[in-house]
Formats: structure tokens, C-alpha cells, sequence
């Protein structure tokens, strides 16, 4: 690796999910199953990571409250260097609340009030990691003038910057500073913000078609995940498709994290990009077999040993 770690900028979160054990109804209490992981797109992508013994640094912020600590202390123990995260006094780390219907449709509340905090002075003060960076990697949590910043730092020391769209809601952040990433990996439902196409790409020629266009508009590498239909995926010299390998799912939440984090694992040992693809779904597939949203048993070699099963 050319650099000293993968810098990871953007979320982490308190994910609690509950999934009612029959149909929900307004107003009514329901029974159910709750758990809580320690999530977030940015400190998901770099648990995946450092389980795939790569150095990562992660910047984020967390508030002096029990949550956050629970936050770092979970990040540290699986690798992560949480040294750096910023502490913010009297205020909430982020949480999130998922509530499960049948088949898997989601309503969640998402807290991420904190992210703001993450600004331009904060990563201006932390410009030594960004000259020692292999490759940045950044979730859509970030505010304008914090990318902003991210990418003047990232193209002062010439820092290759991959990047999660994170959400729909989210994901139009990213939209100006296309040409400045290396990898970008949007759902479908995140290109329809990101390219303003009147429809998300969601099967697998619009796929092929929306990932050539991002590469028309300077990035590198553009994936569109389309779940479990699997993903398509272009560079400059064309583009493809890869199916999803046929899981038994236990949990979604995850496997988009688990699939950058191969890949990006993949581009920082330079494999040739179909098989970084393979990485990717290979990583996820694992991670929907578990409750677990980043998998705690992922190392290089189970990822290796499923990807040639
Ligand atoms: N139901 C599924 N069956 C098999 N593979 C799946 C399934 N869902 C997702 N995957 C795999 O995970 C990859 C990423 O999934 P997806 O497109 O859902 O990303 P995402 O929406 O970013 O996920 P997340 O909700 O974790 O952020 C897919 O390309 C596919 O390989
Ligand atoms: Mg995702």
C-alpha cells in the first residue's frame, strides 16, 4: 500500500432495528425483535476494512455521551484507529431507528444532527493524515463546506477518494465533486439524485448505463449496487455486469458498507476490477447471512476462501 493508512471520513452511528412479529399497525403495541449495532456508512466501510487487516484511521464525531463511547470503544476493538475522532460536548451521537414491515420494507429516523460538527476547521487541523493517506474514503454525511475542504486537502497531497452515496436523501452532496473521485458506489436508489436521471437505474442495462455516465462525468470507477440483482460497473475502458450470488438473508443492513469495503480493499492490493467486483459481492453476500451489520469473523482469508467456494 502507497501511504501509510485509509483515511475514513463521514458517519458513525447507533443503529437500533425492530422488526414486529406480525403486521404493524398505527397507534397499536406490537412484540417484536430489537437489536442494536454499531453502525454508520463511513465506520462500517472502515470496520470492513481494518477485519481485512488494512491500517484505517477513522474521522468522526461523537458526542461525550455513553453511545459515543460505546461507538469507540466497538471501532477500536475491531482495529479501527478512533484516535483522532472528534468529541463534541453536549451533544448527541448519532442514532438511527429502523422499524421493519413485511418483506423488508423499512421506516427509519435517522439523528445525524452531530455530522455538522465534522467542518472544515476540524479536517484543516488534521491535514498531516491526509498527506499520509494511501486513499480517503467519505460517506455523504459530510456538509458542503466540509467536503469542500476534504477534496482541496485530497487534491493538495494527491490522495485518491472513494465514496459511498449513503442515502437518496443524501446523495445529490456528492453530485459536484464527481470528477474529483476515484470510486463511487451508489445504490439504485441513490443515482436518479446523483446523475439527475427522472428514474432510478434499477436493472441491469440502465445499471451498466448510469454507472458509463458517472465515468463520463471524471470519475474513475463507478459501481451502481442494485441489491440482489447484484451490480453494474464501469471504467474508462467499458463497463459490466456482475449477479448477486443467491443468499440466505438474515439481515440487509450492511451488506452495501461490506461490498465497498472489498472492493476498496481489492483496488488497494491492485486487482483487476472485475475481481475487486467479486470481492465486493462476495463480502456482502457473507454479511446478509448475519445478523451482524459489518460481519465480526470477516478476515482476507474467509473472503478468499468463499470467493473461489
Ligand atoms: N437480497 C440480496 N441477495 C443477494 N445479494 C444481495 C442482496 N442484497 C444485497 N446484495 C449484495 O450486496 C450488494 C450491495 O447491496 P445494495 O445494492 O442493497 O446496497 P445498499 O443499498 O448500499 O445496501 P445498504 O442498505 O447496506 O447500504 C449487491 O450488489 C449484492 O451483491
Ligand atoms: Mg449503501
Amino acid at each position: 500500500m502507497d501511504g501509510e493508512f485509509v483515511l475514513v471520513v463521514g458517519s458513525a452511528v447507533l443503529e437500533i432495528s425492530g422488526r414486529t412479529r406480525r403486521r404493524l399497525q398505527p397507534g397499536a403495541r406490537q412484540y417484536g425483535h430489537i437489536h442494536a449495532s454499531v453502525s454508520g456508512v463511513a465506520r462500517n466501510i472502515a470496520e470492513n476494512l481494518a477485519r481485512l487487516d488494512i491500517e484505517t484511521v477513522l474521522l468522526s464525531a461523537i458526542a461525550d455521551d455513553d453511545i459515543g463511547q460505546h461507538l469507540i470503544t466497538h471501532s477500536t476493538r475491531a482495529g479501527i484507529d478512533c484516535r483522532h475522532m472528534l468529541r463534541v460536548n453536549g451533544a448527541h451521537t448519532a442514532t438511527s431507528m429502523l422499524l421493519y414491515e413485511a418483506e423488508d420494507s423499512c421506516t427509519r429516523v435517522d439523528d445525524l444532527s452531530i455530522a455538522d460538527s465534522l467542518d472544515s476547521d476540524y479536517l484543516l487541523e488534521h491535514e498531516w493524515l491526509f498527506e499520509k493517506a494511501a486513499l480517503i474514503v467519505i460517506d455523504a454525511t459530510l456538509s458542503a463546506d466540509a467536503l469542500e475542504t476534504l477534496f482541496e486537502l485530497a487534491g493538495l497531497h494527491q490522495v485518491r477518494v472513494c465514496a459511498d452515496p449513503t442515502s437518496p436523501l443524501m446523495a445529490s452532496r456528492m453530485t459536484p465533486f464527481i470528477a474529483n473521485l476515484y470510486l463511487i458506489v451508489p445504490n439504485a436508489s441513490e443515482t436518479a439524485a446523483l446523475c439527475s436521471l427522472d428514474a432510478p437505474a434499477t436493472e441491469r442495462d440502465s445499471a451498466i448505463g448510469t454507472a458509463q455516465q458517472l465515468v463520463n462525468m471524471g470519475a474513475n470507477i463507478a459501481v451502481v449496487t442494485l441489491g440482489e440483482q447484484g451490480l453494474a460497473y464501469a471504467d474508462s475502458s467499458g463497463g459490466g455486469y456482475i449477479r448477486a450470488i443467491h443468499t440466505e438473508v438474515v439481515d440487509t443492513s450492511g451488506a452495501g458498507d461490506a461490498f465497498s469495503g472489498a472492493v476498496i480493499f481489492g483496488i488497494l492490493n491492485d486487482v483487476p476490477i472485475d475481481e475487486a467486483m467479486r470481492l465486493g459481492v462476495t463480502a456482502a453476500s457473507l454479511t446478509l447471512e448475519s445478523e451482524d451489520t459489518v460481519l465480526q469473523s470477516l478476515s482476507q482469508e474467509l473472503l478468499y476462501d468463499e470467493l473461489s467456494a
